[in-house]
């Protein structure tokens, strides 16, 4: 196929919704990838606009503001400037960062539906939707929840069943609820405008599948295929909700754009905003035939970016179309699942806090196990492993050794080189090879390789270094040493070119050491450094990751894990109602415990003999782990006397002593707030 000519690369980002924080999962599937490509294209002289920002429509975010009873604008207030400076303090060099809920783009949003709307690209349907008679309102999506028709899990959503991972229609759930009363919904004629996607089935197979079969990833190329063999149907673009962009229509009060249609379109918004603050066209971005527009995202944003936003854009007419959308697959941690709701995983603001100014151990690490074919798992051992066994024992070691024997040799200056042997030669060619090889990686989507072939030259430049034992031979061979730190200084200058699209912070440092300025890609292949240079003092790139940190983040991710069971306790689904017969059968009494003792060979099991005021009876308790039998004498507790009796190891056990567990599994007791005569009713 022709080659097409790129003049200028637009580079999107995921936004990411501003209802949480960004985490480790974000970074390693789409921000840090985009930040290496932008760096490098902008490296190698190519025009470059990376755009992100956040996305502040939808559901969730309404329903996050209702949990807390403050605004919508509140919460993505709160989450986008956090997300911003995160992104900035790990160095994701954005040409900016915008926001949906920016007027520019609600303009923009509104004036891409109108556009499709007046050219006919646009259908309505009237369907029956659940509404909500107390509260007056449509039930979108996450607003309705009940039985999942498919696992039984209780508390699936009218769009998602998050247990068993099926995707729903809020019609489909059983005893649907609503969330905002309570209450059943009932069913109510609303309409609503669709994208007709059948439509551009015949243009997307041709371009997705005829075009692009050999240039995208085959994830991507998969998850796109089986949709368009599946068949495209009309997807509806609005929804009956207060919180997002108006339809601007007069008939569609009440109504706002669905966010995944407003959600793309912010990054044309955005790009009309930085367009504006620096006085230049955006239109050229989006709708010259020489730009090259890519999208990075997540899997789960594959069918958006490939198959309705490109719909969007060939409706409207005067866009170009993705040249790629290098989508990764998942990043786990720590054999788990990232989950934002559970609070499993590594939170952006917290690490920059915890490991400040090591951005680049953790960007190192992200990417090299970026999840670019497969899910991959991140994990804080392998974290301080790629930091005290690669960067520090690698990088950093070499680079160390070499500026410490430059100063110790040459008094820090850069010596002339005798000259070359045919080894010498060799090791400069291969020095001249790296820029390209790393480059093809970067440019085929497959960072991980590209960061190990910059690491490759690191370690060539120390295997080099204690080969050569410049440290056994100065005193006989000066002008040979001088040719080995020659050589060795032109590796360290050639890494500050090359690692700095993975490892910017680290770059600058060496380019501060080194004494030079920021060098397109194509020099970090030649020799950077003249002799006579002066280079300054030496200093550490990397410091050790000793155990006791990384025990400390593994003790905090654990204790998410208790504080997740507790959760889930709390929130266990009611029981099935019981009648008030029912619960009158239950004898519940105020009870003394008499004498406590442990259940010989068990753990667990306490026998207490207690006053029910009716007898003195026994009963068999698994309290043990919590309760010591001494300090319970003259303790009142409630009782369930009326239990059927049971034989526990060998005590005939009648009745229950009631506890509540709290949110780590302990068992405390529940008592009267003052002293009853034992045997009073509990009702
Ligand atoms: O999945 C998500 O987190 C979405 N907020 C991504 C939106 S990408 C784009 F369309 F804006
Ligand atoms: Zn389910």
């Amino acid at each position: 196929m022709k080659k097409k000519k790129i003049s200028r690369y637009t580079v999107t980002t995921a936004l990411p919704y501003a209802n949480g924080p960004v985490h480790i999962g974000h970074l390693a599937g789409v921000y840090i990838p985009a930040d290496i490509f932008c760096r490098y294209l902008r490296a190698s002289g190519k025009e470059v606009l990376f755009i992100g920002g956040s996305d502040e429509h939808g559901v969730p975010i309404t329903l996050k503001a209702r949990a807390e009873h403050i605004t919508p604008q509140d919460v993505v207030d709160r989450y986008h400037y956090m997300i911003r400076d995160s992104f900035e303090q790990l160095g994701i060099s954005f040409d900016i960062y915008s926001r949906t809920t920016d007027p520019v783009h609600h303009e923009t949003a509104s004036a891409f539906f109108t556009k499709l709307h007046e050219s006919g690209q646009l259908i309505t349907q009237t369907t029956q939707q659940y509404y909500d008679e107390d509260a007056k309102q449509f039930l979108a999506d996450r607003y309705i929840t009940g039985e999942c028709p498919i696992c039984h899990n209780p508390r699936a959503y009218g769009d998602q069943c998050e247990a068993c991972g099926s995707s729903l229609n809020a019609t489909d759930l059983i005893q649907p609820k609503s969330t905002l009363s309570g209450n059943p919904p009932v069913l109510k004629d609303t309409t609503h405008w669709f994208l007709p996607l059948d439509r551009y089935e015949h243009l997307l197979k041709q371009w997705i599948l005829e075009e692009h079969g050999h240039d995208w990833k085959t994830n991507v190329y998969g998850q796109c295929k089986s949709w368009l063999d599946a068949g495209l149907h009309p997807r509806a673009v609005t929804r009956d909700l207060d919180w997002g962009v108006k339809v601007p229509l007069p008939e569609a009060a009440g109504k706002v754009l669905y966010v995944w249609f407003d959600a793309p379109i912010g990054y044309i918004s955005a790009t009309k905003i930085w367009a504006k603050e620096h006085a230049t066209d955006w239109e050229k971005w989006w709708k010259s035939e020489d730009s090259s527009l890519i999208h990075f995202i997540g899997k789960d944003n594959i069918v958006f970016h490939c198959i309705i936003f490109p719909a969007m854009l060939k409706a409207e007419g005067s866009y170009i179309l993705p040249d790629n959308v290098p989508a990764n697959e998942f990043l786990n941690l720590e054999g788990d699942k990232i989950s934002t709701s559970r609070n499993w995983a590594v939170w952006l603001h917290e690490y920059l806090l915890d490991f400040k100014d090591r951005q680049d151990v953790l960007r190192y690490t992200l990417t090299s196990i970026a999840p670019e074919t497969k899910d991959a798992d991140f994990t804080w051992a392998d974290l301080q492993a790629k930091n005290n066994n690669e960067l520090l024992a690698i990088l950093g070691n070499f680079v160390n050794r070499t500026i410490v024997l430059t100063h110790k040799y040459f008094n820090g200056q850069v010596p002339a080189h005798a000259p070359f042997t045919e080894e010498d030669n060799t090791l400069l060619k291969e020095i001249a090879e790296y820029p390209a090889k790393i480059g093809y990686s970067i440019e085929h989507y497959r960072f991980r390789e590209a960061q190990a072939e910059m690491m490759n030259l690191a370690r060539m430049g120390n295997k080099f270094l204690t080969d050569r034992e410049p440290w056994t031979r100065f005193k006989e061979y000066p002008e040979e040493v001088a040719t080995i730190l020659y050589l060795s200084l032109q590796i360290c200058a050639s890494l500050s070119v090359l690692c700095a699209p993975f490892l910017p912070f680290t770059a600058k440092k060496l380019q501060n050491i080194l004494k030079i300025k920021e060098e397109k890609w194509e020099k970090g292949g030649t020799p950077l450094l003249s002799a006579g240079h002066t280079i300054g003092a030496a200093e550490y790139l990397f410091a050790k990751i000793e155990d006791e940190a990384i025990a400390e983040q593994v003790a905090k991710l654990q204790q998410c894990k208790k504080m997740q069971v507790s959760q889930t306790h709390h929130t266990q689904p009611s029981k099935p109602d019981v009648s008030y017969e029912d619960f009158q059968k239950m004898d519940l009494r105020v009870c003394t415990i008499l004498k406590a003792e442990r259940v010989a060979h068990t753990k667990k099991l306490l026998k207490l003999n207690v006053d029910t005021g009716i007898d003195h009876r026994d009963i068999i308790s698994g309290i043990a782990e919590y309760h010591d039998p001494d300090t319970l004498t003259g303790k009142q507790v409630l009782m369930l006397i009326n239990l059927a009796p049971k034989d526990i190891k060998g005590t005939l056990s009648h009745g229950m002593v009631l506890m509540v567990e709290n949110e780590n599994g302990e068992l405390s007791f529940l008592s009267p707030s003052s002293p009853q005569p034992n045997g009073s009713i509990v009702k």
